[in-house]
């Protein structure tokens, strides 16, 4: 199968990026990302490189290197749709919020409406790729509302989940730790993984049958986030016995079974991911009557919710138990650094909590808008919009959120946090100068020497 022309439905933070890698590296082919969000493909198509709806390290230059020459932002859905040879499926799969599965299943409506759009439009034999993270045997429904309201022509499903992290997703996307294809159809099979041939070497594209492929993208993200969870487990027995959990982090990450990525003990992990998917593993074990690999994993969100509740309740302990009518910093918004994304956040959730407390909450962070800001906070539905823009300020220096905060909290690990000028916010905050470092950034004994009283995730 020659393809000639690609789409992808869903211009967000996994489309945008890997699409415009795919073209990037495959000139010859025509590369067209839709969205029914005007706003956000005006921006993907915006002169100024700047204005790119998705911050991320090194797209600019992948999007200005391809865009135009065989990349193109669209909301041309149907155009695209019509004259593609594959397909990717690329939009987002929230929890859901209704109904049966509330809470736990992910949302697969607009997976579906994008199964009949596709349908109903193709006049061709094309490849639908499932690029958005699903429950296992997803591509089973799509298949049936392909085959089944299609206009006669064949459709192979293909599922080829995402790996890339945010904040590194474009090194992520130019040298993989693999690829993964799982489809029924050799030659559909052999269509994605020349595409990805073009600049990852096929030792690391690997193939395996549909589900498989679904479930390792939910089993990964499950692995990883227990890790953070485990971590952050054993950073509340530091703070009590004395151990420092960034010593005991690098103790058993030398042992090359453990290995030492992803044991940073944090205020909890958040993104669009990590949540979602195993809330999508503890659905589908417990639709299964899997109760105990349901509990299993289910306690690795418990103890991320718990991180987050004690971070913010360590703060209020610490003002005395109360921080009604209190100046509370908090630098970073976005869920890890190097990106904009906000999605579950802690920053959101201690917020909320210090809110709850009737705090006055400052926010710094680079590059999170306040629209944004405002927009997670009334999202929980905690308190009404004005109450939120009432409690809650954003300003646009990191000197200006500390003046007169009665605490400062770091909630995501920007570098540019490491090289201010400590000593100027030190004079500008009320004594004693409470600093609660959530993700292990600055350097705790140097700012002890200069005045702050710090508390650091998994030290005492
Ligand atoms: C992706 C994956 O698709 C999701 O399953 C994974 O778990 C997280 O990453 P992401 O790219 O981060 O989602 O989502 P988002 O940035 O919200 O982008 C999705 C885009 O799809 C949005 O721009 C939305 O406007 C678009 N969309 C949604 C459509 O174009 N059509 C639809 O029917 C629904
Ligand atoms: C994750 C997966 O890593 C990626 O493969 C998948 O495609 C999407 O989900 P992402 O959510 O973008 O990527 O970022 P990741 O780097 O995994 O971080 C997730 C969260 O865990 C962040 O809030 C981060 O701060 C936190 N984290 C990560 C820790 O608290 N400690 C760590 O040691 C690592």
């Amino acid at each position: 199968m020659k393809i000639d022309k690609i789409c992808c439905i869903g211009a967000g933070y996994v489309g945008g990026p890997t699409m415009s890698v795919i073209a990037q590296k495959n000139p010859q082919i025509q590369v067209t990302v839709v969205d029914l969000n005007h706003e956000r493909i005006a921006a993907w198509n915006d002169a100024d490189l700047n204005k790119l709806p998705i911050y991320e390290p090194g797209l600019d230059k992948v999007v200005a290197e391809a865009r135009n020459r065989n990349l193109f932002f669209s909301t041309d859905v149907e155009k695209a749709i019509d004259e593609a040879d594959m397909i990717f499926i690329s939009v987002n799969t929230p929890t859901k919020t209704y109904g049966k599965g509330k809470g736990q299943a992910a949302d697969l409506k607009y997976i579906e409406l994008c199964a009949r759009q596709i349908a109903a439009i193709a006049k061709s034999d094309k490849i639908v790729v499932e690029k958005s993270t699903l429950p296992v045997r997803t591509a089973e429904a799509l298949k049936s509302i392909l085959d089944h309201t299609g206009n006669g022509v064949n459709f192979h499903v293909l599922s080829n989940p995402e790996f890339l992290a945010e904040g590194t997703a474009i090194q992520d996307l130019q040298k993989p730790d693999r690829i993964l294809i799982g489809g029924e159809n050799q030659e559909a099979i052999q269509a994605l993984v020349d595409i990805y041939g073009a600049w990852v070497p096929t030792d690391r594209i690997i193939t395996t049958n549909l589900w498989s492929s679904e479930l390792s993208k939910l089993v990964a993200n499950a692995f990883l986030a227990q890790r953070v969870s485990s971590i952050n487990a054993i950073s509340e027995l530091c703070e009590v016995t004395g151990a420092n959990v960034d010593e005991v982090a690098r103790a058993i990450g030398m042992d090359s079974r453990i290995g030492s990525k992803f044991l940073r003990a944090s205020v909890g992990f958040g993104g669009s991911c990590f949540q979602k998917d195993i809330l999508n593993l503890v659905y589908i074990a417990r639709s299964y009557n899997l109760y105990e690999v349901a509990d299993y994993w289910e306690q690795v969100i418990m103890m991320n919710n718990h991180q987050k509740d004690r971070f913010a309740d360590n703060i209020i302990k610490t003002l005395y138990n109360t921080v009604n009518g209190k100046n509370i910093t908090l630098l970073g918004w976005a869920f890890k650094k190097d990106t904009n994304d906000t999605r579950e956040s802690a920053a959101i959730y201690v917020a909320d909590h210090l809110l709850d407390e009737e705090a006055f909450i400052t926010v710094y962070d680079p590059k999170v808008t306040a629209e944004q800001i405002y927009k997670d906070l009334d999202y929980l539905g905690t308190r009404s919009p004005a109450e939120n823009r009432r409690l809650v300020k954003v300003v646009n220096s990191p000197y200006q959120a500390c003046e007169q905060a009665h605490a400062i909290a770091i909630l995501t690990e920007w570098d540019e946090f490491k090289a201010y000028n400590w000593q100027q916010i030190y004079d500008k905050v009320f004594k004693p100068a409470f600093l609660f470092d959530g993700r292990g950034v600055l350097d705790g004994q140097q700012l002890m020497m200069q005045g702050f009283t710090i508390y650091g995730i998994g030290r005492c």
